[in-house]
């Protein structure tokens, strides 16, 4: 089977690009990057492209005049790379209804809570604040709402008595880059169908074992 075409749009460090590209490039990946686009030209995370080969294009939407014009630039790239799915990767932009409706079901992001607990910003303070005794993060298919949509992999870690925001938050990241990649998988093998907004895999064994279980 081809490889499934991936872009990823990132904004910053792009840890999770990282993730992405080290599953991509191991051998046998039924995936492959096939570009990097950023909104923010000096984010870290296009060295990590480069450094793997990738090719990577910077869209800032501040040369843009509105989101429509700056998603009209993104979809040229897309459409050039024939793109047939695209990871947000910590990109700090909101897309709007026509690009997320035109992306359906090939359009997905990761969000560092357990949806559709905590959605927005500063995720890991507001569980430390409410007290939730778990927390993690969630890859779903993207929908016209903010950190709404079918999920397709979740990952949990204790929130612990005294943990500050970022060693939460490590905690969290960890494993955003083990689901990450893991949901990408998934996809690129055709075992993820989205039913009735729904993630139903087929010919999946043990999933939340592996996703769970760090040494899983
Ligand atoms: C991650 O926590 C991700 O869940 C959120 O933004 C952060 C991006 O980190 N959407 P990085 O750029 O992948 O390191």
């Amino acid at each position: 089977m081809a490889k499934l075409r991936v872009a990823v749009l990132i904004s910053g460090g792009g840890s999770n690009l990282q993730a992405l590209l080290d599953m991509c490039t191991a051998e046998g990946s039924p995936a492959e990057i096939v570009r990097v686009i950023s909104n923010v030209p000096d984010a870290y995370g296009l060295e990590r492209a480069k450094e793997a080969g990738v090719s990577t294009t910077v869209i800032n939407h501040k040369d843009y005049d509105g989101r429509e014009s700056f998603e009209e630039a993104l979809h040229q790239v897309l459409d050039s790379e024939r793109v047939q799915l695209v990871c947000l990767a910590g990109f700090m932009r909101l897309l709007t209804d026509t690009f997320v409706q035109k992306w359906k079901d090939r359009l997905i992001n990761i969000h560092p809570a357990l949806l559709p607990s905590f959605k927005g910003l500063h995720t890991h303070e507001r569980a430390i604040e409410e007290g939730v005794k778990f927390h993690g993060a969630t890859v779903h298919f993207v929908r016209p709402a903010m950190d709404e949509g079918p999920i397709i992999v979740q990952a949990c870690v204790p929130v612990l008595p005294n943990d500050t925001p970022e060693e939460l938050g490590k905690r969290v990241l960890a494993q955003e880059h083990k689901i990450y990649p893991l949901a990408l998988k998934l996809i690129a093998e055709r075992k993820v169908r989205v039913s009735g907004e729904k993630v139903v895999y087929n010919g999946v064994d043990n999933l939340m074992n592996s996703a769970i279980n760090p040494e899983g």
